[in-house]
């Protein structure tokens, strides 16, 4: 290409504010642009938003992108709406821009879309916690932030999704737009934040193929379940009443492992796991063979019948009865703040 051809081009293409610049300038002129911040850093803030808004949101944000996707739009776009800017800066469409996309069965490049079915299809954290989980920091910051998603997370385990709830707005067509099924589907306890264990075990029991529309309603319903309850505890929390709303309790399990297998530094002791996820979910072997004769009362009313774990364990590594009824005496749940 000639150099004045060149030139003719950058000015057609980057518009007329940099015509008569020489190509050094171009390039001066361009890092200046990609040096400076238009955009405010996080968090955006929050306002009340209603948790049925979110959740009629959620469902039809799934349907035009996804449980990922779906759930941090719910959030976002509410907060668009209700907040204003900075929120005005995402790339996100109008709800008449959503429900006419779901009318003509077309999906839209959503943020966080990404996320949906465990990330990209692979089957790790379900999507809609995801999404929520982003929304909710992008809004209040980590500090607060990770005190609702733990919660978020907590009750999702516990939860049996769909709830009768977003069961009851899909069969009398309360939401939005039309799903892929409109009768009620079956309500199952997961005990899991995982898309591959939940989409299994919900498969096998409610008796649909997982590429059954029914399993894709399922998921509708589930995000908007979950945009619902981040709400709720984004409200909450800018009452000051999440713990009143939503205690914090890790499983019984959760709660017995940590005593031992908890982030810290005494490797020996069992400190080389982390975590508040649902130990009893995958480790059911394991959980029998720290199980034994000797009973061991802990703090947390745990209920796993016997533990061998303490005592046999407690030699095996050198830890003496006394330091891990002291383990035991500390409450779970605060160590990673
Ligand atoms: C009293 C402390 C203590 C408690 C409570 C405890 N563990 Fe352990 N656990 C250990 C120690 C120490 C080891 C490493 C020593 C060993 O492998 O025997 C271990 C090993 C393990 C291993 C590796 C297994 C293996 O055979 O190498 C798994 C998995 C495990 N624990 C899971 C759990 C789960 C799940 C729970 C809760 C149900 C739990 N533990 C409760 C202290 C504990
Ligand atoms: C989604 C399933 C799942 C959940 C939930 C889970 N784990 Fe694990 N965990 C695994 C797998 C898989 C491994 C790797 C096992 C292996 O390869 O031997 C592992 C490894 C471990 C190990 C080390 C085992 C070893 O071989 O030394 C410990 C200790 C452990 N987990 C404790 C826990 C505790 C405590 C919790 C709850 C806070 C928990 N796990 C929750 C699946 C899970």
């Amino acid at each position: 290409m000639k150099r004045r051809e060149f030139v003719k081009d950058l000015i057609v293409t980057s518009g007329a504010e940099f015509i008569g610049f020489s190509q050094a300038n171009l390039g001066k002129k361009t890092h200046t642009i990609s040096n400076s911040r238009e955009v405010p850093l996080l968090p955006w803030g929050y306002v009340e938003l209603d948790p049925e808004e979110a959740m009629k949101r959620g469902y039809l944000g799934f349907l035009v992108s996804e449980c990922s996707a779906g759930c941090f739009l719910a959030i976002t776009s509410l907060l668009r709406e209700k907040k204003g800017y900075p929120y005005t800066l995402l790339p996100l469409p109008t709800f008449e821009e959503m429900v006419a996309a779901r009318k003509a069965h077309k999906h839209l490049p959503l943020p966080m879309k990404y996320g949906h079915v465990g990330i990209e299809g692979y089957g790790t954290i379900c999507g809609t916690l995801n999404g929520a989980a982003c929304a909710i920091e992008w809004a209040v910051g980590p500090k607060l932030g990770k005190k609702i998603i733990r919660r978020l997370f907590r009750w999702y385990e516990e939860t049996a999704f769909p709830t009768p709830l977003t069961n009851g707005y899909a069969v009398n067509h309360k939401f939005p737009v039309k799903g892929k099924w409109d009768k009620p589907l079956p309500s199952v306890r997961c005990n899991s934040v995982l898309c591959h264990v939940v989409v299994s075990k919900w498969c096998s029991l409610a008796g649909y193929a997982s590429g059954s529309k029914q399993r894709s309603e399922r998921c509708g319903r589930i995000t908007a379940d979950v945009a619902r309850q981040a709400v709720i505890l984004l409200n909450a929390a800018l009452k000051g009443e999440l713990e009143k709303v939503f205690p914090f309790k890790v499983s019984n399990e959760t709660a017995s492992c940590r005593t031992c297998h908890l982030k810290g530094k005494k490797f020996e002791q069992g400190n080389f796991s982390r975590g508040f996820i649902a130990c009893e979910s995958c480790h059911v072997e394991d959980i029998k063979a720290h199980v034994k004769a000797a009973p061991l009362p802990t703090a947390f009313g745990t209920n796993l019948g016997t533990w061998m774990g303490a005592a046999a364990i407690g030699t095996v590594a050198g830890i003496g009865a006394h330091l891990v009824a002291t383990n035991i005496g500390r409450k779970g749940g605060n160590d990673e703040r």
